[in-house]
């Protein structure tokens, strides 16, 4: 498998930003993925179209959204359908990122329910999953990455692909605050998220990828590619500046 090495732009940059980022990166990776990675940019929707369009130049590389809602259409004023979203020319979506749990609220189910639409309406996914420090603390790890899971992929269309799917494991606390998790702790949980991925898609676990997120950075990226399931990772502050990004892409 490929590793994936995703960005997060969350609320960072404008259209004309985006596809500045994307052409210094297009720039230091000679137009193409390295060999065995795959990249992806997750890119907020103002920018969505246009860093798609400046995306072509890196083969190997797609944008995807932040987020998206769980119908064709209608009255939901402020939010964007799958539809919408591919006809900007992307490709993926993120869901259940912890800041969408735990800043805006969004329940494990409704992250479910945008996770089967955008699947069953031809985006790939990267549901996000992560215990905050005092649901670890309580030794709440295990139960609340199975909840995360089973109700993040309720409803997952069966005949979805492997490759269609992806499970970024973020601890909350680890996000934007520079603390990585620890080497030991990102193999123990990621042998946890395995296992529970099995449960759930049964044979395609072992094809779909499991990120780890939070803190990424270049020094640390190489280290962290090198463990026991861990098939790429998901990037936010390290990703702004596209010789930090690409720096983790080469690690
Ligand atoms: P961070 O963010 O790399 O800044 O910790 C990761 C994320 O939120 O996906």
């Amino acid at each position: 498998m490929k590793k994936l090495m995703a960005a997060n732009w969350k609320m960072y940059k404008t259209g004309a930003e985006a596809v500045e980022t994307v052409q210094a990166m297009a720039g230091l990776l000679n137009g193409q993925a390295p060999e065995g990675r795959e990249i992806v940019i997750f890119v907020p929707f103002t920018a969505l179209e246009r860093a798609c369009g400046a995306m072509e130049a890196i083969k190997g590389a797609a944008c995807g959204a932040e987020d998206v809602y769980p119908a064709a259409e209608g009255a939901f004023t402020g939010e964007i359908s799958p539809a919408m979203i591919r006809a900007c020319g992307a490709s993926w979506v993120l869901t259940g990122h912890s800041e969408r749990r735990h800043v805006i609220g969004e329940s494990d189910s409704f992250v479910g329910e945008k996770t089967a639409f955008a699947l069953a309406n031809g985006l790939r996914v990267m549901l996000c999953i992560g215990e905050t420090l005092e649901e670890r603390e309580a030794g709440l790890l295990r139960n609340v990455l199975e909840r995360q899971l089973k109700l993040g992929l309720k409803n997952v269309p069966a005949d979805t692909p492997a490759e269609a799917l992806a499970i970024a494991y973020e601890p909350v606390w680890a996000i934007g605050t520079g603390k990585t998790a620890t080497t030991d702790d990102i193999v123990e949980t990621h042998a946890i998220c395995r296992s529970l991925m099995r449960e759930v898609l049964g044979d395609k676990a072992d094809k779909t990828p499991l990120l780890y997120g939070g803190s990424v950075k270049p020094a640390n990226a190489g280290s962290i590619l090198a463990l026991d399931n861990v098939d790429g990772v998901l990037v936010g502050g390290a990703s702004l500046k596209a010789d930090s990004f690409t720096q983790i892409i080469n690690a």
